[in-house]
């Protein structure tokens, strides 16, 4: 049985969770700071890490104690060590090392997408090969994994992540952040009424959504000269049909042309209703890859996720030292670098 504590600071919330053999939650908790961030409409990154710095001991005492575990029960401390906000990050990585030092615990680095692909574990056993589409508010990326603890991005954003663009398309629609989730709700409302470009990338599995955004923006603008009202709902629901149209079909195209044993939900915006309609619906063309989409709080920023993660990289040695720094632009870990 191994125990692991993990922290996880890598934008607006601060989480530590106690995690068994990386699949049991023994505790999870996570503070989120969106109240604060809603009235500047937007993460604000020193605000953020303000906030982490005043609420990081009180919900790693809290992950402690609804373990029910003592600081000798656990093995080791994992943390986000990248990518995301460098001052959030700073305070995640500050108090794992600090825990790790004053109790003598290894320590683990984690980077922030394998904890989302790792979610999935909460689930079900995860199956190889895998492919996992990680879709948040920095992040868009097919993942194929041959192995465990094997990551190739065989597709990416060639510009904004989806979950940017629907925190600033829903900035246009006036309803404020985060954008996702007002998004989704607003477009049940919304009719096929407006058409919008669909994004087009030269590599087959990348995708594209600020031309997607822009032609939201320009739509606005052009009704309003227009003298016409906009109707949000039905903006929201044409903006969300062309960006998610697009983005399921390259994923089940990918499925079709690699064959993985799974396809797995990763990431905020797979918490999104329409996404995981759409998706199950279009899979049932591929029965032979069974479908993970996790429960909506394994999707959003968690802890638990990060102790998933870091089980696998305690299974392969993959341990930090005291001197590592927070890596805002860290890379998927991939064969070459690390992996056994
Ligand atoms: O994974 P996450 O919690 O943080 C990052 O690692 O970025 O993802 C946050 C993103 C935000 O852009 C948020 O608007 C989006 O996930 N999101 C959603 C939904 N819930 C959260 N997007 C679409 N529909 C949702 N229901
Ligand atoms: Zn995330």
């Amino acid at each position: 049985m191994t125990i692991i504590l993990a922290i996880e600071s890598s934008c607006d919330e601060t989480a530590c969770a106690v995690i068994e053999d990386g699949c049991r939650i023994l505790s999870n908790v996570v503070s989120s700071q969106i109240d604060v961030h809603t009235k500047f409409g937007g993460v604000v990154p020193e605000v953020a890490s303000r906030i982490h710095v005043e609420n990081i001991s009180a919900v790693i005492a809290e992950g402690i104690e609804q373990s029910g575990c003592s600081m000798e029960e656990i093995d080791a401390i994992a943390y986000t060590q990248g990518p995301g906000l460098v001052g959030s990050l700073h305070v995640g990585v500050q108090a794992a090392k600090t825990l790790a030092w004053m109790y003598h615990k290894p320590i683990i680095p984690i980077h922030h997408l394998t904890g989302h692909i790792y979610a999935n574990r909460f689930v079900r056993e995860l199956k190889y090969p895998l492919m996992a589409l990680v879709v948040s508010g920095g992040h868009t990326e097919l993942v194929w994994m041959k192995n465990d603890w094997d990551f190739n991005v065989i597709g990416t954003t060639t510009d904004d992540a989806i979950g940017e663009a629907y925190d600033k398309v829903a900035r246009v629609l006036g309803l404020g952040y985060p954008g996702g989730p007002a998004i989704d709700k607003l477009a049940k409302e919304g009719k096929p009424h407006y058409t919008l470009p669909v994004p087009k990338t030269q590599n087959d599995f990348d995708f594209s959504f600020s031309g997607l955004k822009t032609a939201v923006l320009q739509l606005a603008d052009r009704e309003k000269r227009k003298g016409n009202e906009v109707d949000p709902a039905d903006l929201a629901w044409c903006f969300q049909e062309t960006a998610l149209g697009g983005l399921v079909k390259k994923t089940v195209q990918a499925v079709k042309e690699y064959h993985p044993a799974m396809l797995v939900l990763a990431g905020g915006v797979a918490a999104n209703s329409r996404l995981r309609v759409m998706i199950e619906e279009e899979m049932k063309e591929v029965p032979e890859t069974e479908l993970i989409i996790p429960p909506l709080k394994y999707c959003t920023d968690n802890a638990a996720m990060i102790g998933a993660s870091a089980y696998v990289a305690w299974q392969h040695g993959l341990f930090g030292t005291l001197d590592a720094a927070a890596d805002p632009g860290l890379e998927m870990p991939c064969e070459e670098t690390d992996c056994s």
